[in-house]
């Protein structure tokens, strides 16, 4: 008997990634994108792989800096290759893109104020495996499909290391930066940024992280060693092959989706995978890496969090919490601890779903110390620093059938003449208005800064009369946010305000939203810091 490929696929275990799909897991309609059979993660056996922890990166030389400084500085040489490795041990090996050949890249740490030179070298292959959109700005069919530009993201580093989207480089070529990390102690990754296909890039693997210490840090005595891990978590789909999936639009030759939402969750490289712990306290150095899925991550046990920083570093104080609320892009530096649970399987969960398990073993060595309780102070910017307010819009552009065809920052395309020229070493005030139905998650290269509150106002008299009128009192920032920041989500119908101090160096870099589908399709603009 003939049965239809949605029958077919649901026997085989598989369920489709449709609009409907998405409109089930994330209660929201959208993406009207092909059908495709793809691999349901409820089929898996939980937790039989060992959650990997990244290597360190290595350390190849020493090399004369180029600002002419006479210390020789570290050399790292970075490789982006393609390799296939296995996500869940019942799955086959699935390609994809790693920096170093592997997903997450290899973890970089160093001291603040200890500057280190990276050889970024792509070693990719000519063809891209993911579906490139050649009628998106920056991606048109006569470039080079296999594009790369690395971007290391909470960096201070200069406009020539930054990462800028169209300086990328094909197979075969690479960038050599300087990242001389005089900033405080943070949670940085690195990942692709080439225009238009940044979204396919890190999809297929390029990011890894980037850990930045110093002696505040480590004087207050914090889980270190093999008590210290990094969870790099995203969302992916894949493909009854085992191969990932990214999904298309039903536009021939343009196909593009404006947001992407898969329903397997991967944790440093592994589905479902589990960790051994001691009944003691460990520290968590959480990335959400996810093209577009935002995170609220709990413990099946209910014991709380201990978030102790955020994007750019340590919180004034340690912010308990049941749920930790990651958007793409932002950092959590959060303790949990373990102490008497011994015996028990906790589940790292979003929402519904499963992320990873935590094995509490009977003994290990007595712990000593405790959470202080005081960690970094932060000091408020002064609104009155501020030589300067922008008003700028977040809007979302539709088709005439209402579908979403791009995102704009203040309604201007990439191409257009840069609008926001911030002189170093002054303070800002941006007034980030949201006139769409999305939460933005929006991220400025090069600064850290602070959030001052979240106002909803009425978008209907703002499309009639180009007037913000404030439906409500202003909220302050969440207490997990109370520290420097690199990326705020703007929510929906509301004013987010952030206060920016423009330290470090003058030159060209950007400001996007960091959901990779909107990055991708315009919701990005070049901004540039002038000399004082
Ligand atoms: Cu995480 Cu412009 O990047
Ligand atoms: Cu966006």
């Amino acid at each position: 008997m003939l049965t239809s490929p949605w029958t077919r696929a649901a026997q085989a275990g598989l369920t489709w990634c449709s609009g409907s799909e998405v409109l089930q897991s994330d209660g929201r309609a959208l993406l009207k994108s092909q059908p495709h059979p793809t691999i349901n993660p409820n089929t898996l056996a939980r937790f039989v792989d060992p959650l990997p922890i990244p290597s360190r990166a290595k350390i190849s030389g020493y090399r004369p800096s180029p600002d002419g400084a006479r210390d020789k500085l570290p050399f790292y040489r970075i490789e982006m290759r393609e390799f296939a490795e296995r996500l869940h041990r019942d799955l086959a090996p699935t390609r994809q893109w790693g920096y170093g050949a592997s997903v997450p890249g290899p973890i970089f740490e160093t001291q603040s104020g200890k500057p280190l030179m990276v050889e970024w070298v792509n070693s990719l292959p000519e063809k891209h495996f993911l579906p490139i959109d050649h009628t998106i700005h920056g991606a048109e069919a006569n470039l080079p499909e296999v594009r790369s530009v690395v971007h290391l993201h909470g960096a201070k580093a200069p406009a020539d290391s930054d990462g800028y989207p169209e300086d990328w480089y094909i197979p075969g070529k690479s960038a050599t930066y300087l990242y001389p990390n005089h900033q405080d102690a943070a949670i940085l990754w690195y990942h692709d940024h080439a225009m238009g296909i940044t979204r396919l890039n890190i999809y297929a693997g390029l990011l890894g992280l980037f850990l930045i210490r110093d002696d505040l840090e480590s004087a207050l005595n914090l889980p270190s060693g093999k008590y210290e891990i990094p969870l790099v978590i995203y969302d992916r789909m894949l493909s009854p092959d085992s191969q990932l999936y990214y999904p298309v639009s039903l536009k021939a030759g343009a196909p593009w989706v404006p947001e992407v939402y898969g329903d397997t969750i991967v944790v440093n490289g592994k589905i479902f995978p589990y960790l051994e712990v001691e009944p003691r306290k460990y520290r968590l150095r959480i990335l959400n890496g996810s093209n577009g899925r935002f995170f609220a991550l709990a413990l099946s046990s209910g014991q709380p969090f201990y978030q102790i920083g955020t994007d750019q570093g340590l919180l004034p104080s340690p912010v308990v919490l049941r749920n930790i609320l990651l958007f793409p892009a932002e950092r959590a530096d959060v303790v949990v601890d373990f102490a008497g649970k011994e015996g028990q399987r906790i589940v790292l969960k979003h929402q519904s779903k499963e992320v990873m398990q935590f094995r509490v073993l009977s003994g290990g060595p007595k712990e000593t110390g405790s959470l202080p309780d005081r960690l970094r102070p932060v000091t408020a910017i002064t609104q009155s620093s501020a030589t300067r307010t922008r008003s700028l819009t977040l809007g979302e552009y539709l088709d005439a059938s209402g579908e979403s065809i791009l995102m704009l920052l203040n309604g201007l395309h990439w191409k257009m003449p840069v609008t926001e020229k911030p002189v170093l070493n002054t303070v800002e005030i941006w007034n980030l208005i949201n006139l769409t139905g999305d939460a933005h998650p929006i991220h400025l290269h090069m600064v850290r800064f602070q959030i001052l509150d979240r106002r909803p106002f009425d978008i209907f008299t703002y499309n009639t009369q180009k007037q913000v009128k404030f439906i409500g009192p202003p909220f302050p920032p969440e207490p997990a946010e109370t520290g420097w920041k690199d990326t705020v989500r703007a929510d929906p119908g509301v004013v987010t305000r952030i206060i920016i101090h423009f330290e470090g160096y003058p030159g060209r870099y950007v400001w996007h939203c960091h959901l990779l589908e909107h990055e991708d399709n315009e919701m990005m603009r070049p901004y540039e810091i002038l000399h004082g």
